[in-house]
């Protein structure tokens, strides 16, 4: 019999609780499959007394998780803490410096200090694994490093933070206000303990960042990724996308553009037959485009216990086998630097909701406004709310909403024409401009 591969897990929440629990149901097969069995020998967590309906009988409990991460009784170091930074960060600087693999469900912490944690495992020869950093348990860091080692990728898109994809969905399906759904994503512990992470978009892009670091050979940087939230959708956005065809999904996009690889997170009007388009709820999906291949697209939770626990067997199966690969596919020294896209150098095409005034001529001076920086439209609708005349859907300002929805143009040239419009004093408010994705 070979011997057990001796695991300690840091952090019992949640996922900690269901990796003991799962590693403890599945050994025989986890044993058969990977060739050895895993054993989970210590843990560690904030509070020894908490209940976690888990049985820790023979588990030996340590109170420092970086005494855990260099003991020397352990083989494989789980980080389940969680944080940018901190003790997370010092405890898998110590497994590694001390030989010893580590699993991580750390997005946060990949995305801050991905590059330097990856040399570290690299220098000493044992594996940094991630699997559950990113889509839960949908298995996209293996698909994309392994799976498809030998393709070359185009573009990669997701959904990746459930808790946006729950509020768009709710929003679209019942007609309800942002802050009525992220009320309710609250109250079922979806959002975050800071709901703005989620909502405007800075989960998504830490997960994005790793995502393309593996698919573009790029060094794994956040703060490369342009960002921008949902926070600003409204209902009417919703509901003019539905009728055109379309649904909004906060997306995380990256790109191999003419200019260098563009990575950006930002509410995305897809077309309602796209694969992404069909998911809906807190569940995840990510569409892979790669050369000479269909899209294809995974979809699967992606968050909860049992799901990220999942993603956590799976990496510790990898070193039970003897799996040890450069955590980003390629070397760190041969990753590439990236900086963030300018977007107004963005190209696609675009959703744009104006408040305009209803006069004679209004159509026109936004039209030519377009054309002056060659903007062709494809089409646009003056738009009352399903069932009510024009004159009581007109607010008491005498506006009415206008949704224009333009071929593919360049940001920059919205934003011009768009500011143009605004001088010309012939809308009221902000617009609201959507990136359309192509799919
Ligand atoms: N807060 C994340 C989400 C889950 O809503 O998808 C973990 O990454």
């Amino acid at each position: 019999m070979v011997a057990p591969l001796k695991i300690g897990v840091a952090g019992l929440g949640t996922v900690g609780a269901s990796l003991v629990t799962l590693l403890r149901e599945q050994r025989a097969l986890i044993a058969a499959r990977c060739g050895r069995p895993i054993e989970v020998v210590a843990v560690t967590a904030r509070s020894r007394a908490k209940k976690r309906g888990v049985d820790l009988k023979n588990i030996k409990w340590m109170s420092d998780p970086v005494a855990l991460a260099k003991a020397s009784g352990i083989d494989v170091f789980v980080e389940l803490i969680g944080g940018g930074g901190g003790v997370a960060k010092a405890a898998i600087e110590a497994a590694l410096s001390s030989d010893k693999s580590v699993v991580t469900a750390n997005k946060a912490l990949l995305a801050k200090h991905g590059v330097a944690l990856a040399a570290l495992a690299e220098k000493n020869r044992v594996a940094l694994n991630y699997e559950a950093a990113v889509g839960g348990a949908i298995p996209i860091v293996k698909t994309l490093r392994e799976g498809m080692a030998g393709n070359s990728f185009e573009r990669i898109y997701g959904i990746l933070n459930g808790t946006c994809n729950y509020i768009l969905t709710r929003m679209e399906q019942e007609g309800l206000s942002f802050a009525e759904c992220l009320k309710q994503a609250q109250a079922l512990g979806y959002a975050e303990a800071d709901p703005t992470f989620d909502v405007e978009g800075y989960d998504t892009a830490q997960k994005l960042a790793i995502l393309a670091s593996i698919a573009f050979g790029t060094k794994v940087s956040e703060s490369a990724v342009y960002v921008e939230g949902i926070s600003s959708i409204a209902p009417a956005d919703l509901i003019a996308a539905d009728e055109l065809g379309y649904r909004i999904k906060l997306l995380g996009v990256a790109v191999k553009t003419p200019q260098g690889i563009e990575q950006r997170v930002h509410p995305t009007m897809v077309r309602k037959d796209a694969a992404i388009a069909q998911v809906m709820g807190v569940t995840n999906a990510v569409t892979i485009d790669a050369v000479g291949i269909n899209p294809m697209t995974l979809v699967g939770p992606g968050a909860g216990g049992m799901a990220t626990a999942s993603a956590v067997a799976s990496d510790i199966g990898d070193i039970a086998r003897g799996v040890c690969g450069a955590p980003f596919g390629q070397p760190v020294a041969k990753l590439a630097t990236v900086r963030k896209a300018p977007m107004q150098r963005h190209e696609g095409g675009y959703y744009i909701r104006l408040q305009a005034r209803d006069k004679p001529g209004t159509a026109a001076t936004i039209a030519r406004r377009l054309a002056q920086q060659q903007i062709s439209l494809e089409s646009i609708v003056q738009r009352h709310p399903k069932g009510q005349p024009a004159a009581k859907s007109a607010k008491s300002d005498g506006s009415v909403p206008v949704i224009l929805i333009t071929y593919a143009t360049s940001e920059d040239a919205v934003r011009k024409a768009l500011a143009a419009v605004g001088r010309d004093r012939v809308i009221s408010g902000r617009p609201q401009v959507i990136r359309i994705e192509k799919n």
